[in-house]
């Protein structure tokens, strides 16, 4: 049990599970890519350390950048994405894939996506780490996801409760 501010969390995803089931979506990428180099834009912050552990698995060459949203107050999403930044790379006509930690109602994705569309790619995919499907209010086709969760918060592995708990290496699910 973690204690993070007022809350209490439990054991929920090992890292070594997570790091297997990487590997598992790597190996999918690393064939469909065989032949080219995509660019992985993660979405900071949460995607930081599932990112790092995705390029490691990855044997084909790829480019890493980040974009940078926030859409998300303590427990609550807001519902509405407050900003975009970063993307300094053309993605005119190349192959991108999105790494997000999770998703939750989509809305953070279904804006990045949109902008990025706008840009032009060869090609879009999303991978996940998390997907909530219970919480998922809007159309999107989720590529690579890595395990399908309850609509309960999460923390560790790179996802914070306010602020705090990216650094544990395993995830933890709030205690009902
Ligand atoms: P969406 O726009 O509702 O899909 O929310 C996506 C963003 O909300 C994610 O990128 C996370 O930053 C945050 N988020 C959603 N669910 C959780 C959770 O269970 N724990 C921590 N952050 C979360």
């Amino acid at each position: 049990m973690k204690k993070i501010k007022d809350k209490y969390f439990e054991p929920f995803i090992s890292h070594q599970k997570i790091l297997h089931r990487i590997g598992e979506l790597a190996a999918e990428i690393d064939k469909k890519y065989a032949q080219q180099t995509p660019i992985l834009l993660g979405v900071l912050n949460g995607s930081f350390r599932v990112l790092a552990d995705l390029v490691t698995a990855l044997t084909i060459p790829v480019e890493v950048s980040f974009l940078r949203v926030s859409s998300y107050e303590a427990l609550q999403t807001t519902g509405q994405v407050k900003e975009i930044l970063g993307l300094e790379e053309d993605i005119q006509s190349r192959p991108v894939i999105i790494v997000e930690d999770i998703v939750d109602t989509g809305t953070t994705l279904l804006q990045v996506r949109e902008q990025l569309l706008r840009a032009q790619p060869a090609s879009l995919e999303v991978f996940t780490l998390l997907h909530k499907p219970e919480a998922l209010q809007k159309e999107l086709t989720l590529d690579y996801v890595g395990f399908n969760i309850p609509n309960a918060f999460v923390v560790g592995y790179g996802l914070d409760y306010d602020g705090l708990g990216r650094s544990l290496n395993d995830l933890f699910i709030l205690k009902a």
